[in-house]
């Protein structure tokens, strides 16, 4: 597919934008709120951001209680069984609320329900359900909304693939902070991986929509951008460019107000040289990297295709520590990949030592149909499996505790996001490494970057004092 036709037509987008004025039409005369439910990662968050957005200008109300709600979107992931689970359990949920209430409209869209198997079945067991759309379809969200609204029929929509629809609303919340989605979909195929199967292929959106979302962001006082896409650093490789990641980042840094920049995920295996010099030379890229290294044994990472080897991984984490000496690192690790022996994990956690990371995401590792790595037998028992997360989560705490220490007696400066949920006596924001920072501080530092000085590390939460 060429870059011409990955775009959805203006005209198409404008006929959106008509059926949303419409449906304000509607509810002006009867107001109506809705709910949008989110799973997954930050970029399902986004395109929740996307639907929140297209409700708003349809002139409903957001709401997080599902008792008031006139219409309930689920926004779904499909990347673990478990996230699954959690989804038909509470879809079950809805089907009282539906009886109670017969007018009320659920929806469910994303990741999950692009599996066309998934689609069917809720289909067809789950009857209380209106709409079901999948993550190439989310722009028709107005339409099809529409269509149920009016005609009260049910409606399945998991067409198309690999599109990109800009100029439609996005609910940016008001916030400080701010995901911004830079490319869709992915090329990888990672043995273990659906994510290729549910977003498609790669396409990145153009630069100068990227910017001016952007600077309309800094206008409403955003602060901080996370740049998002499953492999960020693959960014304009689809148009044939070369380091166009980092020559994004440079004109963000250039837009007035933006003070912090980050960006995930970055593919161990696309991050060049180039890249963390850019990011050691500007002053508002954070410091701070996630690069996710699934297992440290060799043989574990050829199976799961991940291209790259142990070693080609600690190059790139020396070259990062070398320019960027205080750098923040986190990464992902699956424990129990079917070909993983005691050896192999071995091999995981003896990375962990070398690297030291701040802080990682373990997964246990979830069989999903239609990978490659479905059709492989493990090696080890559930019970081992069990035990080498535990092991995982010990070795890794030791080592978040040891590093955090380092931020004792520092002076960091802090984007103080509010009140802390855990004691609202407390603010609690951020330091570069997106380390959680709590301190006392008078409610009107909310929105402003702080100097903290952090005066005790535990291993999940650094506290400090205002200077
Ligand atoms: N594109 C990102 C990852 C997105 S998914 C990247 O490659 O870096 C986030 C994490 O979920 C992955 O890094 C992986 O650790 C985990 N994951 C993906 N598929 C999984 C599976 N089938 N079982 C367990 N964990 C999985
Ligand atoms: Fe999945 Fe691999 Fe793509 Fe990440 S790079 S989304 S793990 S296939
Ligand atoms: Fe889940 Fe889809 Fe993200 S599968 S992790 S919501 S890309």
């Amino acid at each position: 597919m060429t870059q011409n036709n990955v775009y959805i037509s203006p005209e198409e987008i404008q006929l959106q934008r008509d059926v949303i004025n419409s449906i304000k039409v509607a509810l002006s005369q009867s107001p109506a709120c809705a709910m949008v439910e989110t799973y997954g990662c930050q970029q399902n968050v986004n395109d929740s951001q996307r639907i929140e957005g297209m409700l708003l200008d349809m002139g409903f109300t957001l709401t997080d209680n599902r008792n008031q709600a006139d219409v309930i979107i689920f926004n779904t992931c499909a990347i673990r069984e478990n996230a699954q689970s959690r989804v038909y359990g509470n879809l079950g949920a809805l089907k009282h609320l539906k009886e109670k209430k017969p007018s009320l409209i659920i929806g469910i869209c994303g990741c999950m329900v692009q599996q066309e198997h998934i689609a069917k079945r809720i289909r067809s067991k789950y009857r209380h359900v209106d709409m079901i759309f999948g993550t190439h379809t989310l722009w028709k969200f107005p339409s099809l909304l529409s269509e149920v609204m009016e005609k009260r029929e049910k409606i399945l929509d998991i067409s198309g693939s690999g599109v990109i629809a800009e100029g439609l609303p996005v609910n940016y919340d008001g916030g400080v902070k701010a995901f911004v989605s830079v490319m869709y979909g992915c090329n990888n195929f990672c043995s273990y991986c659906i994510v290729p199967y549910v977003r498609g292929r790669e396409r990145s959106r153009r630069e100068e929509d990227i910017l001016s979302e952007i600077e309309s962001l800094a206008e409403t006082g955003v602060k901080e951008v996370m740049l998002l896409g499953q492999n960020v650093n693959s960014y304009g490789k689809d148009r044939g460019e070369t380091d166009a990641f980092a020559k994004l980042l440079e004109k963000v840094c250039r837009i007035d107000g933006i003070e912090r920049i980050r960006f995930m995920s970055s593919h161990p295996k696309d991050i060049s040289p180039l890249l963390l010099r850019t990011m050691a030379e500007q002053e508002k890229i954070c410091k701070q990297l996630h690069l996710p290294l699934q297992s440290g044994s060799d043989k574990v990472l050829k199976d799961m295709n991940r291209v790259y080897d142990r070693e080609k991984y600690l190059e790139t984490v020396r070259l990062a520590k070398e320019l960027m000496p205080d750098i923040g690192l986190t990464t992902d690790i699956i424990v129990g990949f079917p070909t993983e022996t005691q050896e192999d994990f071995l091999d995981t956690l003896s990375l962990l030592e070398e690297v030291e990371y701040d802080s990682i995401f373990s997964f246990i590792y979830s069989r999903r149909d239609g990978t490659r790595a479905a059709q492989m037998e493990s090696v080890a028992s559930e019970e081992e499996i069990d035990a080498r997360f535990q092991e995982l989560l010990r070795v890794q705490n030791d080592i978040s505790a040891r590093r955090n220490i380092r931020h004792e007696g520092r002076i960091e400066t802090v984007l103080v996001e509010g009140q802390s949920k855990t004691d609202p006596q407390m603010l609690t924001g951020r330091n570069y490494a997106n380390k959680i920072v709590n301190f006392k501080g008078d409610e009107s530092l909310i929105g402003t970057f702080t100097d903290v000085k952090i005066t005790k590390a535990q291993t999940w939460i650094l506290y400090g004092e205002l200077v």
